[in-house]
C-alpha cells in the first residue's frame, strides 16, 4: 500500500477541508441547536461535486477512488458529523449501491439526479423489531401480478424526511428468511409511502434528518427491484460495506478534531502558572490520542485502498469502523475532560463531538456487530 496520496487525492482532501471549514463550520453550532440542516447546504455539497464524487463521469460523477471519498468524509467529519452522515447515506449507501446492483436503466434514471442533488437518497432497512438482526425484518412485499405491494415500517431512517428516493428492503417470502428479502428503488411520492420525524430528541447528529417511515399498501412495479428477487439481503450487506467505510472515515475526522482541539487548548490554557500542556498527565492523554488516531487513519485508508484494488474488504472495513469509532469515543471522552468546565458546554465543539460520536459507534452496525463480522471472517461459519 502506497501511503503517499496522489495529486488528485490531495486536491480532493484540500477542497473538502476548505468546504468543511468555510461552509460547514460556521453553521455547525446553530444547526445542532436548531436540530436541522439547510437544504441549500446539501445542494452546495452537490454543486462542489462531493455528492456524486465516487460515481463514474458517465453518470454525472467525479470518478473518485475510494481513498478520495474517505478523505472527503474525514474532512467533513472533522467539522460536523450530521453533514458527513447525510452525505454518507446518500452517496455511499444509496448511490454506490445503485451503481453496484442497478441495471442500466436504473443507473441512467437515478445516478445523475443523485449526483446533482436533485434527488436525495435514503436507505430503509432498520425496523422496530429488526435492528442488528436485519434479516428478521417484518416488512413484506407481496407479489401481485407485475407489481409488489409493500407493507411495514422503518425507523431511524437518515434523510428519510427529505429524500426523493428510498432504497427499501422487504421480505417477499418470510419462510425463506434472508433469501426472501428484496430491495426496491422507490420514489418517495409513491402512494402509501408515509413519513414523519422520529419522536424524541437525539443525543447527537441533531442536524441530521431521522424519519419513521410507514408503507401502507405501497404498490411498486417489478422494475423497481434492485438486484434480483431474493437478492435484497446481499444488496443490504454490500450497501453497509460502502456505508461503514464512510462512517469509519467520519469517525477518524471526529478523533482528529478532538486531538486538534486538545492540542490548541493545552497550549493556551494556563493553570498553576504554566500552560497545561506542560503537565505529564495532559501529555500522556495527547500522546495516546495521537497514537489512536494514527492507527485509525491507517486502517481506514487500508480498507479504502483495498476497495480500490477491487478486493472485497468486508473484514478490513469492519475493523476500520470498529477501531476508528472506538478510538474517537476515547478521544472525545478525554477531550471533554481535558477542556474541564468549557468542555461541558457547547461553547466549545468538543461537547458536540462527544454526543455525535456515540451515533457512529451504533449506526450502520454497532461495535458489537462489527466484532461479529470480523470474527466470522476469521472463523468461517460452521
Ligand atoms: N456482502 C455481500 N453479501 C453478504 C455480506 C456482504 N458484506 N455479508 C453477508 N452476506 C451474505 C452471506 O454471504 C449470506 O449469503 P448466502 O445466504 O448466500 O450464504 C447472507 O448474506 C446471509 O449472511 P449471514 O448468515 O452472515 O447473515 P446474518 O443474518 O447472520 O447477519 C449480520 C449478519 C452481519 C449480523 C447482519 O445482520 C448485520 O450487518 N447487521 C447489522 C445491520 C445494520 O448495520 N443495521 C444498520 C442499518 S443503517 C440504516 O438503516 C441506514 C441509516 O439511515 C443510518
Amino acid at each position: 500500500m502506497d501511503l503517499k496520496l496522489t495529486e488528485a487525492q490531495q486536491k480532493i482532501q484540500l477542497q473538502a477541508r476548505a468546504f468543511a471549514c468555510e461552509r460547514v463550520a460556521p453553521l455547525a453550532r446553530e444547526m445542532d441547536e436548531l436540530g436541522t440542516m439547510p437544504l441549500s447546504l446539501i445542494q452546495e455539497l452537490a454543486n462542489t461535486g462531493f455528492l456524486g464524487g465516487p460515481l463514474p463521469k458517465e453518470y454525472g460523477g467525479g470518478g473518485w477512488d475510494a481513498v478520495s471519498l474517505a478523505l472527503c468524509y474525514e474532512e467533513l467529519g472533522r467539522v460536523d458529523s450530521s453533514v458527513r452522515g447525510t452525505m454518507t447515506v446518500h452517496t455511499s449507501l444509496v448511490s454506490q449501491c445503485i451503481l453496484q446492483w442497478g441495471n442500466e436503466s436504473q443507473k441512467r434514471e437515478y445516478l445523475s439526479q443523485l449526483a446533482r442533488g436533485e434527488m436525495i437518497g435514503c436507505c430503509c432497512l432498520t425496523e422496530p423489531n429488526a435492528g442488528s438482526d436485519a434479516a428478521s425484518m417484518e416488512t413484506t412485499a407481496a407479489r401481485d401480478g407485475e407489481d409488489y405491494v409493500i407493507n411495514g415500517e422503518k425507523i431511524w431512517i437518515t434523510n428519510g424526511g427529505i429524500a426523493q428516493l428510498a432504497m427499501v428492503f422487504a421480505n417477499a417470502d418470510p419462510s425463506l428468511k434472508h433469501k426472501g428479502i428484496c430491495a426496491f428503488l422507490v420514489p418517495t411520492d409513491t402512494p402509501g409511502f408515509r413519513r414523519e420525524k422520529m419522536p424524541g430528541k437525539e443525543l447527537g447528529h441533531r442536524a441530521s434528518d431521522h424519519a419513521h417511515i410507514v408503507f401502507d399498501n405501497m404498490r411498486v412495479p417489478k422494475s423497481a427491484l434492485l438486484g434480483a428477487h431474493g437478492e435484497g439481503f446481499k444488496v443490504a450487506m454490500s450497501a453497509l460495506d460502502h456505508g461503514r467505510l464512510g462512517v469509519a472515515a467520519g469517525a477518524l475526522g471526529v478523533g482528529q478534531a478532538c486531538l486538534d482541539a486538545c492540542v490548541e487548548f493545552a497550549k493556551t490554557r494556563r493553570q498553576f502558572g504554566q500552560r497545561i500542556g506542560n503537565f505529564e498527565m495532559i501529555q500522556s492523554t495527547l500522546a495516546d490520542m495521537a497514537a489512536d488516531i494514527d492507527a485509525a487513519r491507517m486502517l481506514v485508508y487500508r480498507a479504502a485502498w483495498l476497495k480500490d484494488q477491487g478486493v472485497r474488504a468486508t473484514r478490513e472495513t469492519s475493523i476500520a469502523k470498529l477501531f476508528a469509532t472506538e478510538a474517537a469515543v476515547r478521544a472525545a471522552n478525554q477531550a471533554v475532560l481535558l477542556h474541564g468546565g468549557r468542555g461541558y458546554s457547547n461553547e466549545f465543539p468538543v461537547e458536540r463531538y462527544y454526543r455525535d460520536i456515540k451515533g457512529l459507534q451504533i449506526y450502520e452496525g454497532t461495535a458489537h456487530i462489527q466484532r461479529i463480522v470480523i470474527a466470522r471472517e476469521l472463523l468461517g461459519r460452521e
